[in-house]
């Protein structure tokens, strides 16, 4: 049995995530180049789904006056993370799902990287609607998903891709086939424009997309 939602339990994740993930390093990349020019000086961030920690361990080296806290519902997840960051200070772990925080105006930024991907709409909705509550007005809500093509020609296309470079990753012709079957079945992505369309209805002032692939987004809303 998995110890978290996602395709590898805790103990292996890191070694394996980037052969299933085309663009893994590139989210935390986008993210902390964002912040920078977003302005975080001795700014409040929260990493929902913080898996185990490798955006925090980046933000901790690259900001050194932030305070953390990280969340996450698995608790093995979240131990990884408090090993990864063992090191640091200014950092809280918190055993929780985006559906359960219960922060309100506390946040300068709020990240959720390939987290809410699990849950159906309403799951979503409030996933993210929390995020929108822990946020200090102005605060910035910047989060990567699984996406979904908006044709199943499109669909197609991005999955023959995606099967193309797990196999030059590593992954074997039944591990890419099994990995592939998640979609629809453990996760649920949507297409870019129904992101943005939960996000501007949670009621962010300003929602853009940061960044996009054939399978995965980012985007960026402003409280
Ligand atoms: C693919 S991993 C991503 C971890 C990390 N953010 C990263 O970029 O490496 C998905 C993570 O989301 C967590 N997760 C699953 N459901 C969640 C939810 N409802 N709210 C917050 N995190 C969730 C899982 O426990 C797991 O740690």
């Amino acid at each position: 049995m998995k110890d978290n939602s996602s395709a590898f339990n805790s103990s292996i994740y890191d070694s394996k995530v980037n052969a299933v993930l085309p663009y893994y390093t590139e989210y935390n990349r986008q993210i902390l180049d964002l912040a920078e020019v977003f302005g975080i000086k001795n700014s409040k961030w929260l990493d929902t789904g913080c898996g185990t920690g490798n955006l925090a361990l980046r933000v901790t080296e690259k900001f050194a006056d932030v305070k953390l806290v990280l969340c996450d519902p698995s608790a093995e997840m979240l131990e990884a993370s408090k090993s990864k960051l063992a090191e640091c200070d200014n950092v809280k772990f918190r055993n929780i799902s985006s559906q359960e925080l219960d922060y309100k105006n506390e946040f300068d930024i709020v990240t959720a990287v390939q987290a809410h991907h699990y849950l159906s709409i309403d799951e979503r909705r409030k996933a993210e609607k929390n995020c929108y509550d822990a946020l200090k007005d102005g605060g910035i809500f910047i989060t990567f998903e699984n996406i979904a093509m908006s044709t199943e020609q499109s669909e197609m296309l991005a999955i023959a891709r995606w099967k193309n470079y797990m196999l030059a990753h590593g992954r074997t012709e039944e591990q890419t086939e099994n990995h592939m079957k998640r979609r629809g079945t453990e996760l649920f992505p949507i297409t870019i424009e129904e992101h943005i369309k939960i996000l501007k209805e949670i009621g962010f002032t300003s929602v853009d997309l940061l960044w996009g692939s054939y399978l995965q987004a980012g985007f960026f809303a402003i409280k």
